[in-house]
């Protein structure tokens, strides 16, 4: 009887895949019998041939499944598609990085099994735990703030509302799931606090390993994802949470767009020209960069040659938005309207017009 399907997002993990079901199987096998689980890989069209390994693997054991997603991106996003891709009762989601480790599922199975939970979580920062490279005070700073903001957001205390290694019946989450944003790596905080129902959450301490390649920023990023999260709670409804993030961004490019004239045309003496170029440069590198690393942090660009042409598509992007602000303010002076009043029309065009492009362009794959 399949019991608990393992939903695996991944993006470029080809490698990773066979010693993970191998030890899927390990941890499962046991407790759940060997047609007790099923794992699910939910592959963002990886150029490293993910999905591919995925099939091949499913071959020759049958409980390995495959979601390929074309043209989309997102960690929550393939969490949800994959839970809502089985008949199991039981959903867990977890890395495919090796950074999770699959022997705490049956403990996990047992709690949900049991009603002694409604939610397992395995914590990164409960008692017990560890983590390769982590530094002492900044975590404990840290995981305070996460604690009292994920309080506020969900009404459960939670060592590690970030994490993204967790279980939970799919009754539950089907009840929740079309409430559910998918932005973002916080889906587990999205889960509970868009629950109507408080959930009763168990954690589970986790040893997180070091990953194979590359660095996590999201412990960096962990205060500024609750206010996201918080947000998207309470105004996201009016201004779409993500486009609110690139608004904010775009209104600091302006300043950063000022600064760097100012820099060059008044105190260094350049030509108002190529101030005024090197000013557009960069507020669109500034504004490509906190976009890449904020607003679009759960679909990241993060090798050098696809943070190149992403970097490259957003100015094109943002040029033709340019054409379209000016041609837009000047139609409208044109009819008459005051200049504040069609400068302020440009910028919306051109805002909504680089925000409805680069999102699909630039961070759609
Ligand atoms: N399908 C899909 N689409 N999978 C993705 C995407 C995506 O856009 N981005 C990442 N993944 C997969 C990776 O292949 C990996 O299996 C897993 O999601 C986690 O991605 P990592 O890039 O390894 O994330 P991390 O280690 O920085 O972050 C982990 O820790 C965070 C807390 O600090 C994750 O567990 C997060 O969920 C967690 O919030
Ligand atoms: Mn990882």
């Amino acid at each position: 009887m399949l019991k608990l399907a393992i939903i695996l997002p991944t993006l470029n993990e080809r490698d990773n895949l066979a010693p993970l079901v191998r030890r899927l199987a390990d941890a499962l096998d046991g407790p759940l019998g060997a047609d007790g689980w099923e794992a699910i890989f939910v592959d963002d069209n990886s150029q490293d041939g993910t999905a591919e390994e995925a099939r091949t693997l499913s071959c020759t054991d049958s409980r390995v499944r495959v979601i390929q997603r074309i043209g989309r991106r997102g960690l929550a996003s393939a969490a949800i598609e994959g839970m809502m891709a089985t008949a199991a009762p039981l959903l867990a989601v977890m890395d495919a990085d090796h950074q999770h480790d699959p022997a705490l599922l049956p403990q996990m199975v047992a709690a949900l099994e049991s009603g002694e939970a409604d939610v397992c979580v395995a914590s990164r920062f409960a008692p017990g735990a560890s983590m390769a490279e982590w530094n002492q005070p900044t975590r404990e700073k840290q995981s305070e703030l996460a604690n009292r903001i994920a309080r506020r957001l969900t009404g459960v205390t939670l060592t590690d509302p970030m994490s993204g290694y967790f279980m939970l019946r799919a009754a539950t989450l089907r009840v929740i799931a079309p409430k559910l944003s998918g932005i973002g790596f916080k889906i587990l905080l999205d889960i509970l606090a868009t629950s109507d129902t408080r959930l009763t959450v168990r954690e589970f301490p986790l040893a997180f390993a070091a990953r194979a390649s590359g660095e996590s920023k999201l412990d960096q990023a962990i205060a500024f994802e609750f206010l996201v999260g918080l947000y998207d709670k309470t105004l996201g409804r009016f201004i779409p949470t993500r486009f609110a993030l690139f608004g904010t961004i775009g209104a600091m490019g302006v300043v950063v767009h000022l600064a760097v004239l100012a820099t060059l045309f008044r105190w260094m003496g350049t030509s108002f020209i190529v101030g005024q170029i090197s000013a557009v440069i960069a507020a669109m590198t500034f504004n490509f960069i906190l976009n890449n690393e904020l607003t679009y942090a759960d679909k990241r660009l993060k090798h050098f040659g696809e943070l190149l042409v992403g970097w490259g598509k957003f100015c094109l992007t943002c040029l033709i938005g340019a054409f379209a602000n000016v041609g837009v303010a000047e139609a409208l002076v044109d009819r008459g309207v005051h200049w504040v009043v069609a400068a302020m029309a440009g910028i919306i065009i051109g805002s909504v017009w680089n925000y409805a492009l680069s999102s699909r362009f630039v961070w759609g794959r």
